[in-house]
């Protein structure tokens, strides 16, 4: 294979393992959603369940459809290569057919159920199955996230690379809400709704709550500035190694240094539009009652 052949396969490498960490992020933010309606199913049952069958649906035919098969090619590359993650690869295939099995029962049982079930004993069991599903699905993002972050892949070939992205299915379309509208309406209009404003954090939800559904959210920023910290890095390493000669080192640097300050302005404009959106609304909304009184 020609050098110029073997850079092409490294960088399909990279911008897949990118996109994994871009699917977490979508995933992030739907699973926010899921226990967000979860929490309002007894109270707005209609409402809630329309927003829950089409998160599942969604999360069948993306998730389940494309970035696991993705994971499940990558892994398998991996445990061939590197033994010592022979088990843990295999369990994490293993829990995505498990996941894509519960997920399909979700999505059906909430369809099947009436609006009287959902508000009684049998929606309150949906809400736990949920609940319980949530977690694993976050523990099993935390466990691939360490596999991706030990650089795992870098045991990997060009013919493996080549062999993981041939066939790789389309963007996550969560990153294009006019798809999201078009397939998912309910899950759509409610992810387009400003999560948390000035004062008008949602009354139906209790502090305590919405508190944790934000601190997810806050969880997920800075998880989406510390991947995009680590594909930085990387792509500067990259442009370094091909320096040959003062010139280009020079035009180096000054793309380095142009990167590095987008990237510090996105460090504290981010966090600070959480803080400005979510934090007050967060205060208004507990000192509401007092203010009342
Ligand atoms: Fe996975
Ligand atoms: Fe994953």
């Amino acid at each position: 294979m020609s050098i110029q052949t073997s850079e092409k396969s490294s960088n399909r490498g990279q911008t897949f393992m990118r996109t994994l960490r871009q699917d977490h992020a979508g995933l992030s933010r739907i699973m926010r959603e899921i226990d967000t309606q979860a929490h309002r199913l007894a109270e707005d049952s209609e409402g809630a369940r329309a927003i829950l069958v089409d998160a599942f649906r969604y999360l069948l035919r993306y998730h389940h459809a494309f970035h696991h098969p993705r994971e499940d090619r990558l892994f398998a590359r991996i445990r061939a290569r590197d033994e010592a993650l022979d088990q843990t690869l295999q369990q994490l295939s293993h829990e995505h057919e498990t996941g894509e099995q519960e997920t399909r029962r979700l999505a059906e049982d909430l369809a099947r159920a009436s609006n009287k079930e959902l508000v009684g004993e049998c929606g309150a069991e949906l809400v736990d199955r949920i609940n319980d599903y949530l977690r694993h699905t976050r523990t099993h993002m935390r466990h691939e996230e360490t596999v991706f972050y030990s650089r795992a892949e870098q045991v990997l070939s060009d013919e493996d690379w080549l062999d993981i992205i041939a066939d790789d299915g389309p963007d996550d379309p969560i990153t294009d809400i006019r798809t999201m509208r078009a397939s998912y309406p309910a899950l759509a209009r409610s992810l387009d709704e400003p999560t948390s404003h000035l004062g008008l954090h949602r009354p139906e939800h209790s502090s305590s709550h919405e508190l944790r559904l934000q601190m997810l959210a806050l969880t997920d920023l800075y998880g989406g500035l510390m991947h995009e910290a680590i594909d930085l890095t990387r792509t500067h390493f990259q442009r370094l190694k091909s320096v040959r000669d003062p010139v280009s080192l020079m035009r180096t640097a000054g793309t380095i240094y142009a990167d590095n300050l987008r990237f510090a302005g996105q460090c504290v404009t981010r966090p600070s539009r959480w803080a400005i959106n979510t934090g007050a609304g967060l205060i208004v909304g507990w000192l509401k009652p007092y203010m009342k009184q």
